[in-house]
Formats: C-alpha cells, sequence, structure tokens
C-alpha cells in the first residue's frame, strides 16, 4: 500500500499529503480547479468529479482512495468503489450530504438534533414555521458551507421572501438552538475498528466561517465521554475507515449534533502541533490500512484561520512560538488562504498567545 488517490486537491489534501509522505506513501489528486493547493505535494488530475475516464485513471493508478470534499458525487465514489478501495465509505458520504438524511441519521441512533422540518415549497415553509416557531434557520439540504445557503428567520420576516431567497430546491427548517458554545469532535477509526477521538475543539465562527478554535474545550468533563460515544456509534454502524468530524452544539442539557464532515476538518488542524498524531496522518494511517497512532493532547492549542486577507507572514511569525501554514491560494473575499497555531503547556499561556495571534491576523 503506497500510491493514496484523494478527490479533491484544496488545502486538505495537500495538509493529508505532507502527513503521509513522511511515511513512504505517495499522493495524486483529481479536482477541477487549475493549479489547486495538494498540487505542491502530488499530481493532479485536472477534471471533474463526475468525469469517469479521469475517475478510471485513479483508480489505475492508486492503491487506495480517499477524499477531502464532501460534496463529490456519490456516483464518482461508487465508480471507484468498483475497482480501488474507497475509505471513508460513500455511505457516510450519502449520509453527509443531505442535511435532511443526516439529522435523519443521528436520530436513529439516538443522537440529539434541532427540530427540523423537511420544506419543499413556500406552504411547506409557513406549516414549518408553525410548527416550530422562531427563531428558526432555513437552509438548503445539499451544498451548503461556511455558511452558505441558509438564513436564519426572526419574527417579523416575510417567509415567501426567504424561500425567495434559498429556493428552489429542496430545503430544512431547523429550530433554533440556543447553545453555549460550539464545539467539534474529531475521530478516526482504522480497518480493524480501532478507535480514536481527539479532544473536543472549541470554535468560534466569523461571518458563517471558522475563525477560531481552541482545544482541549475548557469544563468538558460532561461532554467529553458523550461525545466520544457518539463518535463510536457513527463509525461503528457506518463501517466507517479515516477520519469524521462532528459539529455540536452544546445547550443547558447537553450536546445537539449540528452536522457532520466525513473528512478532516477545519476545527483540527492545531492537531499538527497540537496532538501526538495530527488529524491528517491517522486519517493516512487509517486508509492505507496502518497501525494508529495516538490522539491524545499535546498540551493546550489554539488555532486562528487566515481567511480573505493575508496578514505579514514576519509579523505572524515574530510571535513565540506561532506554526504558520499558508495554502498558497491567492486571496478572495472569504476564502480560507491559511492558519497559525499556538501549543502551550498550561491553558492560560495558550490563551494569551493565543488572543494576541488572533489580534495579529486580519
Ligand atoms: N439550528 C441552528 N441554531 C443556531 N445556530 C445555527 C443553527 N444552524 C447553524 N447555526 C449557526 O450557523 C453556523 C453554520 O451552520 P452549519 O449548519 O454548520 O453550516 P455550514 O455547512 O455552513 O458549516 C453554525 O456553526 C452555527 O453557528
Ligand atoms: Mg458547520
Amino acid at each position: 500500500m503506497k500510491r493514496i488517490g484523494v478527490l479533491g486537491a484544496g488545502q486538505l489534501g495537500r495538509m493529508i499529503g505532507l502527513a503521509g509522505i513522511p511515511l513512504g506513501l505517495e499522493f495524486r489528486f483529481l479536482d477541477p480547479a487549475e493549479d489547486p493547493p495538494a498540487a505542491a505535494v502530488g499530481s493532479v488530475i485536472r477534471a471533474p468529479f463526475h468525469d469517469a475516464a479521469a475517475l478510471d485513471a485513479l483508480a489505475d493508478w492508486a492503491d487506495v482512495v480517499t477524499y477531502e470534499f464532501e460534496n463529490i458525487p456519490v456516483g464518482a465514489a461508487r465508480h471507484l468503489a468498483a475497482r480501488v478501495p474507497v475509505w471513508p465509505p460513500a455511505e457516510a458520504l450519502e449520509a453527509s450530504q443531505d442535511r435532511l438524511e443526516e439529522k435523519r441519521f443521528f436520530r436513529a441512533l439516538g443522537i440529539p438534533t434541532a427540530p427540523f422540518r423537511a420544506v419543499n415549497g413556500p406552504e411547506d415553509l409557513v406549516a414549518a414555521i408553525a410548527e416550530l416557531g422562531l427563531p428558526a434557520v432555513l437552509k438548503t439540504r445539499r451544498m451548503g458551507y461556511d455558511g452558505k445557503g441558509q438564513r436564519v428567520i426572526r419574527p417579523g420576516d416575510d417567509p415567501a421572501a426567504v424561500w425567495e431567497a434559498l429556493g428552489p430546491g429542496a430545503l430544512i427548517l431547523e429550530g433554533f438552538v440556543d447553545f453555549r458554545r460550539e464545539v467539534s469532535s474529531i475521530a478516526v477509526r482504522a480497518i480493524d475498528g480501532t478507535f480514536g477521538c481527539w479532544a473536543l475543539s472549541e470554535n468560534v465562527h466569523r461571518d458563517g466561517i471558522l475563525r477560531r478554535s481552541a482545544s482541549p474545550a475548557t469544563d468538558a468533563a460532561g461532554i467529553a465521554d458523550a461525545a466520544a460515544d457518539a463518535m463510536r456509534r457513527l463509525m461503528s454502524t457506518l463501517n466507517y475507515v479515516g477520519v469524521l468530524t462532528v459539529e455540536w452544539f452544546e445547550t443547558a442539557t447537553g450536546l445537539v449534533a449540528n452536522e457532520m464532515a466525513p473528512r478532516v476538518h477545519n476545527s483540527g488542524h492545531l492537531t499538527i502541533e497540537g496532538a501526538e498524531t495530527s488529524q491528517f496522518e491517522n486519517h493516512v494511517r487509517a486508509v492505507a490500512g496502518l497501525p494508529l497512532g495516538s490522539c491524545a493532547p499535546r498540551g493546550y492549542s489554539g488555532m486562528i484561520n487566515i481567511v480573505g486577507v493575508e496578514p505579514d507572514p514576519a509579523a505572524v511569525l515574530a510571535q513565540p512560538d506561532v506554526h504558520l501554514h499558508r495554502y498558497g491560494k491567492s486571496p478572495r473575499p472569504g476564502r480560507k488562504l491559511g492558519h497559525a497555531t499556538v501549543r502551550r503547556d498550561d491553558r492560560a499561556s495558550r490563551d494569551a498567545a493565543l488572543d494576541r495571534l488572533d489580534a495579529s491576523i486580519p
């Protein structure tokens, strides 16, 4: 097992490659974009994800295929899976691509979610609002990311206008969760069922995009076990191999699942410096059939995302023990361009370093 094919060649693919190359693995990516971030760590087949000839070329080369992007067509994963092992399994991709199916899947495993209703037209929306109340969040069932494809509906808003903004197409209305904070679970499962779970990350979003993560989350004794138990159940139900992420709301009554991603996650970038084995390395180890490394935290870590504009790298690195990761992308508003991480032996020093780092990045 030497050659890893990856669908998607963004920054996640790049960091997967950066983690796997020291293990002697080789990477080839499939992505429609010109000059994507992962081109630095392997060759790229430039084609749409549904291109059968391109998928076949990847299957011919690869010993195993994985993905770094959850919106690839399930048909593409199944096409590949007929020829080469594909991890995580296509069922995980399917369960996470549709917010309605995803919530049903969580519920079926006894994992709490916000109350929700399918919305297929303006009349459905009026009926769903009557049942769930306001505020509520209307989302497209498919293809949403970084807060795109969703609107909060507040008392006094015109449902028809919100429908116009997001429809037509299949939508979901979710009750608004009154959360204390947002945390995420990242876990890994190997082919033999070995399971590992990183400490919870505590996440803050800005304009719908992750801005800041810190791990281990503070005061998490009451929720960490429930989260790890849910990850274990989700992953064994899906016969999962690789890294899985679940975003949670912490409420007064416990954890409520928001969404899952069948891949490495932005809130886990801090595991590169902040854990014994990073999410990227363990993902690669899992799909390549290698033993997993420990997910134990190395002290206290924190990450700030670089979105839209690049900071002066020298100013970021002038701070003591800051690690800068740039993705080689051209700046554009709302685009993730990089991240920077700090790690300290105690929480108070980490918090101070993270605040300073936050202030140095626009
Ligand atoms: N039902 C909800 N109640 C309260 N806030 C929500 C709800 N759904 C989403 N949000 C807020 O919007 C953010 C983005 O929504 P999410 O469903 O995670 O979509 P995305 O795929 O864009 O990350 C969440 O991190 C949270 O801050
Ligand atoms: Mg999210």
